[in-house]
């Protein structure tokens, strides 16, 4: 049975677990387990920029983030959501999301579908939705659509055609998911990193075979998409080794 791991980042559980109750009760409905993340019953410290998670792969901090990373890691679908706070996530969230900074080197999402879902009393929503769905595609995973609730509330059919959106591409992620433009360019822009830029993320992504791809999979990935991709590639990577040669010559001079 697929499960879908349902975030919850209010301290509170009112308005928006109210409305990730209705999805859960959809979701169990349709036949698939649900599983509740409650950020704020988890101890999880700011992110302190020390970027050791970029260059080694592990956070120096010690709570709780690695029970949190584990139920990410193992749900297959997400419904991501937030009030929002001063036309953005709450806190807690933000902090959950930039510990997550190294899997946008190393993916552990990739091909998870993403539903985001925000609360408000009037403003913000637009923005962050917008924030959600770029985090979405930060980590590899398929942003799959967005609910906004208002004061108003959010009629049963448009949430249904939300749901029912995500339970299609539950069943079968990376063959139905048909990655836009956006997502085949962020996707180069990583493999340079990974491969020009960072090197020791380069056995991570050849491991994956994701070195040798225009995308993470390729099921649904056109032909056009596949060729500008691979330009955007070429040309992205030809100008990091460019600049890595001048600073190398620099450094040999000075
Ligand atoms: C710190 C804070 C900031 C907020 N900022 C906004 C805002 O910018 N725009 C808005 O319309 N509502 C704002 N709200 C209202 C919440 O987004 C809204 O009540 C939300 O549905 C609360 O969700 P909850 O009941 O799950 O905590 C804010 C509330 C708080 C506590």
């Amino acid at each position: 049975m697929k499960k879908v791991l349902l975030i919850n980042s209010s301290y509170r559980k009112k308005t928006t677990y109210g409305v990730l109750k209705r999805i859960e009760a959809e979701m169990t409905g349709r036949g698939f387990e649900t599983e509740w993340l409650h950020l704020s019953e988890y101890e999880l410290q700011p992110c302190r920029g020390c970027e050791v998670c970029i260059m080694r792969g592990t956070c120096v901090i010690k709570d709780s983030f690695s029970e949190v990373e584990k139920k990410l890691q193992e749900a297959d679908g997400i419904v991501l959501s937030s009030p929002v706070y001063l036309r953005q996530v709450s806190g807690i969230l933000k902090t959950m999301i930039d510990r997550t900074c190294s899997h946008y080197h190393r993916p552990i999402l990739v091909g998870k579908p993403i539903l985001s879902c925000v609360t408000t009393n009037a403003s913000g929503a637009k923005e962050t939705l917008r924030y959600l769905k770029d985090i979405t595609i930060q980590w590899g995973a398929i942003p799959i659509g967005s609910v906004a609730v208002k004061l108003g509330g959010i009629e049963q059919s448009v949430l249904d055609k939300q749901i029912d959106r995500f339970c299609m591409i539950l069943e079968s992620p990376k063959e139905l998911d048909q990655p836009s433009w956006k997502r085949v360019i962020d996707f180069q822009v990583q493999k340079v990193l990974a491969l020009h830029v960072l090197r020791q993320d380069q056995p991570y992504w050849e491991k994956a075979g994701w070195d040798q791809r225009d995308y993470f999979y390729e099921n649904q990935l056109s032909w056009l998409k596949k060729k500008i991709g691979n330009l955007f590639y070429q040309f992205l990577s030809g100008r990091m080794e460019k600049n890595q040669e001048k600073k190398d010559g620099g450094a040999r001079e000075s």
